[in-house]
């Protein structure tokens, strides 16, 4: 089954965690895929080890300049773009009254101007092609709800929601889906960081935020990057060419809407 043959994808901040298993997936499928990341040790370590069909592109997509740069050379190494999955972001967790305005700042720079100015910038190249594309945003069950100490994170991720709906509105034209994915709590190295803000604000010894979100998923346990790539390759795939500007919850029932 090769349901992305002959396609090309740009991941950001795929070094790791699900955005690596997502460039797995794709190539699994039959696709070439740009591995972007800030962390450009990394990602090329996560490039060698998918073979061929992967190149390592060094990315801050808090940067226009380095947006741009990485559009341009996945375009000169693959050929064109016809998948784009923002995925990278960072999580950041305080009680209302000790979030700082950097922080806050640095959140929205990477979550929210990071997906809309990629969005942007793929777009632009997919319009001047005029053979479509799909544009996966990672949002999250964060982004459905607010959370007592989670206030910055949650917003940013309501933001790339409602950035999924304006673009998808607006691309549709041009045969480009945008749609989200919105996780549960998905186990990974993310976990280490998350796990060790609530260590801090919610005073419980290090993994047992881990263990508590676990035993609340409906499913049963947390997820796994594994659990979302089904969502991700039909997204990608032409089987969702009708669907436009929604998220879909992949979360184990977390969250229903
Ligand atoms: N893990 C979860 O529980 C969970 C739940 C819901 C949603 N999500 C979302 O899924 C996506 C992937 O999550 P993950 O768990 O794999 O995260 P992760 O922290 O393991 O990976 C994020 C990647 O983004 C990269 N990155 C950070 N800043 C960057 C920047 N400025 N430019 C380019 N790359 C940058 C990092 O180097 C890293 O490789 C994120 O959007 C996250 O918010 C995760």
């Amino acid at each position: 089954m090769s349901r992305l043959s002959g396609k090309t994808a740009l991941i950001t901040g795929a070094a790791r965690g699900i955005g690596l298993e997502f460039a797995r997936t794709y190539i699994a499928e039959g696709a070439r895929v740009a591995i972007a990341d800030i962390n450009i040790d990394r990602a090329r370590e996560a490039a060698a080890s998918l073979g061929e069909a992967a190149i390592a592109v060094e990315m801050d997509v808090t940067q226009q300049d380095s947006i741009d740069a990485a559009v341009a050379k996945t375009i000169e190494a693959l050929g064109q773009i016809d998948i784009l999955i923002n995925n990278a972001a960072i999580f950041s967790a305080a009680p209302l009254t000790e979030i700082s305005r950097t922080d806050f700042d640095n959140v929205f720079a990477i979550n929210v101007s990071g997906v809309l100015f990629t969005m942007q910038a793929v777009a632009k190249h997919m319009i001047e092609r005029g053979a479509g594309g799909k544009i996966i945003n990672m949002a999250s069950q964060a982004g459905r709800r607010g959370e007592p100490l989670v206030a910055t994170y949650c917003a940013s991720k309501a933001a790339v929601i409602s950035l999924t709906q304006s673009a998808g509105l607006n691309l549709i034209e041009y045969h480009i889906n945008v749609n989200a994915i919105a996780p549960g709590v998905v186990d990974g190295e993310h976990w280490d960081g998350v796990d060790a803000f609530f260590a801090k604000y919610e005073n419980k010894p290090l993994g047992q935020k881990r263990k508590e979100v676990g035993e609340a998923v409906p499913y049963g346990r947390m997820g796994v990057a594994g659990d979302l790539t089904g969502m991700a390759v039909f997204l990608a795939s032409e089987e969702s060419d009708y669907i436009v500007a929604q998220t879909y919850n992949v979360d184990g029932g977390q969250w229903m809407s």
